[in-house]
């Protein structure tokens, strides 16, 4: 291949982009000849494409969602719950936020973990990202996503012109899973109050969760990630003046493993 060449330029542009694999011999060109998508999406993104205060009210044909899940649980007086979201609603800020979850024992994950992972990026930014759990690196570092996941995110924000200095992220338990396992659901339980707690304190503009994890948690929807990507949900607690809108979509982990998803 010359360098500077077409060839040379396409090649750098799916590195940039991710690809990291070739599925066959020769490329198959997926949208030639394909029908445009008349989905149920488009209707829902226009309508969730508004994220104004007072358009949220007149936003009929959004998706709602069921109660979020701490609120839930919390009904059904589970001691380290009930724990957990009294703690979160003592705090005023996102740093506050961290100081108690230093503090807090009550989610399993924390004997065997390194670090506390939290957030990072801007705690003023207008999109709070939710992933699943942290990782290795992310357990050695006490950062989320700085491992391969949070690299082709970082790459994925870059194509839409947006740096991670431009967002917050964090995730629906903030101790390692060992072995990189699902966190359970009394581990996300234990931890969801300080994720409500943590949109309540920055109210994004969008909440985007990553994975099936954070979508099913905080939309208390049953649906597989391969369903509810790509669709705009209402996300509200019950201190929260107003919902904030959300979407799932695949997690970096998954397209990393599944590059045609990409
Ligand atoms: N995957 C996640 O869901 N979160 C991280 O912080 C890293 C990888």
């Amino acid at each position: 291949m010359t360098p500077g060449s077409k060839s040379q330029t396409i090649l750098e542009w799916h590195q940039f982009i991710g690809v990291d694999e070739t599925i066959t011999s020769k490329p198959i060109n997926r949208i030639a000849g394909s029908k445009p998508r008349p989905t149920t999406h488009a209707t829902i993104i226009r309508e969730a494409s508004l994220p104004t205060e007072s358009s949220f009210t007149s936003r009929k044909r959004l998706v709602s969602n069921s109660l979020p899940m701490a609120t839930a649980l919390t009904q059904n007086s589970n001691d380290t719950v009930r724990t957990a979201v009294e703690l979160a609603a003592l705090a005023k800020s996102v740093e506050g936020l961290r100081k108690t979850l230093e503090n807090f024992d009550g989610c399993p994950l924390k004997k065997t973990a390194t670090n506390l992972v939290f957030v990072d990026g801007n705690a003023d930014a207008d999109i709070l990202f939710i992933g699943e759990g942290p990782g290795a690196e992310e357990d050695r570092q006490g950062i989320p996503f700085v491992g391969t996941s949070g690299n082709l995110l970082g790459k994925m924000l870059a194509s839409i012109g947006l740096s991670r200095g431009e967002i917050l992220i964090s995730n629906t338990v903030f101790w390692r899973p060992p072995g990189n396992r699902t966190p359970t659901h009394q581990e996300i339980a234990a931890c969801m109050p300080f994720v409500e707690r943590l949109i309540e304190i920055v109210r994004p503009k969008i909440l985007v969760m990553l994975g099936g994890a954070a979508a099913k948690s905080l939309l208390g929807e049953a649906q597989g990630i391969g369903r509810l990507r790509g669709r705009w949900f209402s996300f509200k607690t019950q201190n929260m003046p107003h919902p904030v809108v959300a979407t799932p979509m695949f997690h970096p982990a998954y397209l990393l493993r599944t590059p045609i998803q990409k």
